[in-house]
């Protein structure tokens, strides 16, 4: 049996990482690969409920470090009882954002700093990090479009916060994608979901 593999899709709110991840599944499966997708918050019976108490309610809810924790908390749930266990039986995990989100929104935007978020992970989730990071860019022109068209389920407390805030975001994840080129590969989200599908493919070709 091939081994599995763990692929996270990043990006900022309305790239269209949710679409992507699904297409790559419904490829990846037609190759006869054991796909299973996921996402973050959430992915496993405790984290999705801890995915309730950090996007509902109001913006000021919880403070940084808290909002931290509780990402963390999730994270440790999902990589313990969700994702080594399917990467370990050889599937192919495909994951709705990851550890790259909390550094970016919460040690990036937020202010929290990357050490402190990558402490977190230190004690949480062991260090794990995917085999291949995919990083969804589209100009914040577009993203602005796609937002003004999204449900009232998209608006949650922290897409919801403002557009410095998701500059912030934005500029993170290039930093990290900067950082670590062996791990990431920038996708340009613009154009039709196809094309989009197809630079997806080819950033995970070499994995096959
Ligand atoms: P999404 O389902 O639209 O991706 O919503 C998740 C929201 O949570 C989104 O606004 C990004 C945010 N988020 C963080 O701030 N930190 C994290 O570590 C993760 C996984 C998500």
């Amino acid at each position: 049996m091939p081994p599995g593999r763990f692929i996270s899709l990043e990006g900022g709110e309305g790239a269209g990482k949710s679409t992507q991840l699904r297409r790559l599944a419904e490829v990846l499966r037609g190759r006869g690969l054991d796909v299973l997708e996921t996402r973050e918050p959430g992915g496993s019976e405790g984290a999705e409920l801890i995915r309730r108490l950090l996007l509902e309610g109001p913006e000021e809810r919880w403070t940084a470090e808290a909002e931290a924790l509780l990402f963390a908390a999730a994270r440790a749930d999902h990589v313990a009882r969700t994702i080594r266990p399917a990467v370990e039986r050889g599937a192919w995990v495909l994951s709705d954002r990851f550890l790259d989100s909390s550094l970016a929104y919460q040690g990036g935007a937020l202010g929290l700093g990357t050490e402190a978020i990558r402490a977190l992970h230190r004690f949480g989730s062991r260090d794990y990090l995917p085999d291949r990071t995919l990083l969804l860019t589209l100009p914040a022109k577009e993203t602005e479009q796609r937002l003004r068209f999204r449900d009232a389920d998209g608006a949650d407390r922290i897409g919801a916060r403002d557009a410095a805030f998701h500059a912030g975001v934005a500029a993170a994840f290039e930093q990290l994608a900067d950082e670590e080129p062996g791990r990431f590969r920038r996708v340009d989200a613009s154009g039709s979901a196809d094309d989009v599908t197809a630079r997806v493919l080819a950033a995970i070709e070499d994995l096959l």
